[in-house]
């Protein structure tokens, strides 16, 4: 046989290794092979289609739009998330081994439970108009460019498969995608809401740190760590942790915010009048008592 004619033989088939089992019961938990005739286009959605046409109906997969725009075929195709409607069997060498996302509890097969991120969706503070912002609504088209750039999501949740955080850790970070949700709500020009005390807290946002990996394998190309996270990640550093935007946010600027400044300040003098003879006294010969 000549070398092409051997090559051509090789590519004939597909060969396919798919995790299989129900929940995480290992009894039932197997790799099975298939070999499935390869054809033009052909991808990694269709060959698993030829196995439960041909060879075994009972394998589940997940699947919608079979055109990469409504995010249920996710699964990890050679290790790597990825939609196996947009993985053409061409791209990969040799056997193709496809297992279920292992961020989210296995249902069965290739099928896994995503309802946790429905709850997360819940969590997070709705888009909230500015005051004032009755009648018509006007703004620059750059100013919702970036907003949009996030409603390309698909809920795919590849990227919260691929997380180390959300994948590995008990960590109570709710995870790449849903700071992307966040983050198109907080840069649509008529939003009016600070969500910075949710992230931080709640949304548990340091736990990233920034590896990028949720980026490079978002089927949308979103740019999810540079224009999402480090922007959520700095409105928290600005709200909470820096002390001279702390300072100018509290500079009043009219007599109503002058009279409420100076009532705090006076609040706190009087209650370390109160207290301090009962703090600072005995505090003072605590330490002379130790130290002589
Ligand atoms: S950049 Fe952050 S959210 Fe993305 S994968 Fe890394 S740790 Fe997770
Ligand atoms: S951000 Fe990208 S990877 Fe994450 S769920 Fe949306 S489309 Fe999928
Ligand atoms: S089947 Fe819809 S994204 Fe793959």
């Amino acid at each position: 046989m000549s070398r092409q004619a051997a090559t051509e033989a090789k590519e004939a088939t597909v060969k396919l290794r798919i995790l299989r089992g129900i929940g995480d019961d290992p009894a039932t938990t197997r790799y099975d092979s298939f070999e499935v005739p390869r054809q033009d286009g052909m991808v990694v959605l269709n060959a698993v289609h030829y196995v439960q046409a041909h060879f075994d109906p009972s394998l589940s997969a997940r699947l919608n739009c079979k055109a990469g725009r409504c995010g249920s075929c996710s699964a990890e195709i050679n290790g790597r998330p990825r939609l196996m409607c947009k993985t053409p069997v061409d791209s990969i060498e040799g056997e193709i081994t496809v297992e279920p996302m292992k961020a989210f509890p296995r249902l069965r097969d290739l099928v896994t439970d995503v309802s946790d991120n429905w709850k997360v969706a819940k969590m997070i503070p709705p888009f909230t108009p500015k005051a004032n912002s009755e009648g018509v609504w006007r703004f620059y088209q750059r100013d919702v460019d970036r907003s949009r750039e996030f409603r390309k999501c698909i809920e795919c949740f590849l990227c919260q498969d691929v997380c180390h955080v959300v994948r590995e850790h008990e960590a109570e970070y709710i995870g790449p995608r849903w700071v992307v949700k966040a983050a198109s709500l907080d840069m649509h020009p008529m939003d009016g809401l600070n969500r910075s005390k949710f992230m931080k807290d709640a949304g548990g946002l340091g736990y990233c740190n920034i590896t990028k990996c949720c980026q490079e394998i978002c089927p949308e190309h979103i740019v999810i760590t540079d224009d999402a996270i480090i922007p959520e990640k700095e409105r928290v550093v600005d709200t909470h942790y820096d002390p001279l935007l702390w300072v100018i946010r509290h500079v009043p600027r009219t007599q109503d915010q002058l009279e409420v400044e100076v009532k705090k300040v006076l609040k706190v003098a009087f209650w370390v009048a109160i207290l301090a003879p009962w703090v600072l006294v005995p505090a003072y010969y605590l330490f002379r008592g130790i130290f002589g």
